[in-house]
């Protein structure tokens, strides 16, 4: 019997190839900052009040303007159908069968018919684009109008992958996509010279072939182009200096996901919920502040929401529990961090997300 969310994880690298198990769990190089996204929870302690009549905990909050059943949403991770037949589109169910927004990934993949439009095919919820900059702009333009279209809300653009950070088990295991997934995000697109290399429409498009399309010039005035070509609010994804999150609020960033991409970029950048609190303060409360990395629990999602973020996502817990039991598993996942959340805020003495403060938890940076 499963407990908790870290559980998934045991049954997801039984059941998947060696190949895609290292895929989804690895981190960039010494996985230094692997290890350190969880390890910085687990040095922020509770300071719970009490004798507070807890008897009615409202979760609810809004992002960007919708409604959501708690502060725990699902990050962007690339070609969930390698973990489960279904990928995306069993996470979407399971997004919205919980009332929380999901995070599409550019680099969907899909054994049939899965994109944007198909992701949205599958009933009402409130989804989010992912987006990395290509060197052809066009092709932005057109995957960003696609994500219009079907009704995305909100375009998130990564802004802490110019390059692919090095993963050391994926380049062991020679990483490719396995040959019946293909990027369905990008088919039907005119697609100009990314389609050079192609005979089989965009079938072996793997990502190391996209790779090289996308653009490292990315910098703060492709921020301000995006503007020009939607009129979806845009966050910025992997911010982690408060220098940058104040760039991120004069260039127009709607909010701002702190994040190190899972681990997987550049090690030895702290753990996210370690560069939190900096980027809130930063922030200022122009603009909202989330956070990604490592959060497996509802005591973590307490802490994030402590520190200051308006909320959290998660990514491997998603691709781990859809590996092990498809809809199923992902719905398991969401409602355990909704139960352990909602245990948490009871027990530290919070009826609603705005009685959370800064003083229900000290942090190993408040302590001399
Ligand atoms: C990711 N992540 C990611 N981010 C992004 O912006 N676009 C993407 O396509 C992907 N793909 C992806 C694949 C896999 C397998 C992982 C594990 C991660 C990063 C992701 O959105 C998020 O930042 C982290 O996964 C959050 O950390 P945890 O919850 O996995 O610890």
């Amino acid at each position: 019997m499963i407990t908790n969310v870290t559980e998934f994880e045991a049954i997801a690298k039984e059941k998947l190839s060696k190949m895609v198990y290292d895929f989804y769990a690895s981190g960039a190089e010494d996985q230094w900052t692997l290890k350190e996204n969880r390890n910085a929870f687990s040095r922020i302690l509770f300071r719970p009040r009490i004798l507070v009549d807890v008897s009615k905990i409202d979760l609810t909050t809004t992002v960007l303007g919708f409604k959501i059943s708690m502060p725990i949403m699902i990050a962007p991770t690339s070609m969930q159908k390698m973990a489960h037949p279904e990928g995306e589109l069993a996470t979407a169910r399971a997004a919205s069968a919980a009332g929380t927004i999901m995070f599409l990934s550019q680099t969907l993949s899909s054994g049939s018919t899965s994109s944007v439009d198909e992701v949205a095919s599958t009933g009402p919820g409130v989804r989010f684009f992912q987006l990395y900059m290509l060197k052809d702009r066009n092709v932005v333009a057109q995957l960003v109008k696609r994500a219009e279209r079907a009704g995305f809300k909100a375009i998130a653009l990564t802004v802490d992958r110019p390059l692919l950070g090095r993963r050391e088990a994926d380049i062991k295991n020679r990483f490719t996509l396995p040959p019946h997934l293909t990027l369905k995000n990008f088919e039907g697109l005119d697609l100009g010279k990314l389609n050079k290399t192609d005979d089989s429409g965009l079938a072996s498009y793997v990502p190391e072939q996209l790779d090289p399309e996308i653009d490292r010039s990315l910098n703060w005035k492709d921020v301000k182009w995006l503007q020009t070509i939607t009129s979806l609010p845009i966050l910025l994804k992997g911010v982690l200096t408060a220098e940058d999150a104040r760039l991120a609020v004069e260039a127009g960033a709607a909010g701002i996901i702190v994040s190190n991409h899972g681990a997987r970029q550049l090690d030895y950048v702290p753990a996210t919920i370690s560069a939190l609190e900096e980027v809130v303060k930063a922030a200022q409360g122009r603009v909202p502040v989330f956070l990604d990395g490592g959060v497996r629990r509802g005591t973590d999602v307490f802490k994030a929401m402590a520190l200051g973020a308006s909320g959290v996502f998660i990514g491997r817990p998603v691709v781990f529990s859809l590996a092990a039991d498809g809809e199923a598993g992902v719905r398991k996942v969401l409602e355990m961090l909704h139960d352990e959340f909602e245990l948490t805020m009871a027990l530290s003495g919070c009826r609603s997300l705005k009685e959370i403060t800064r003083d229900h938890v000290v942090t190993d940076w408040d302590r001399p």
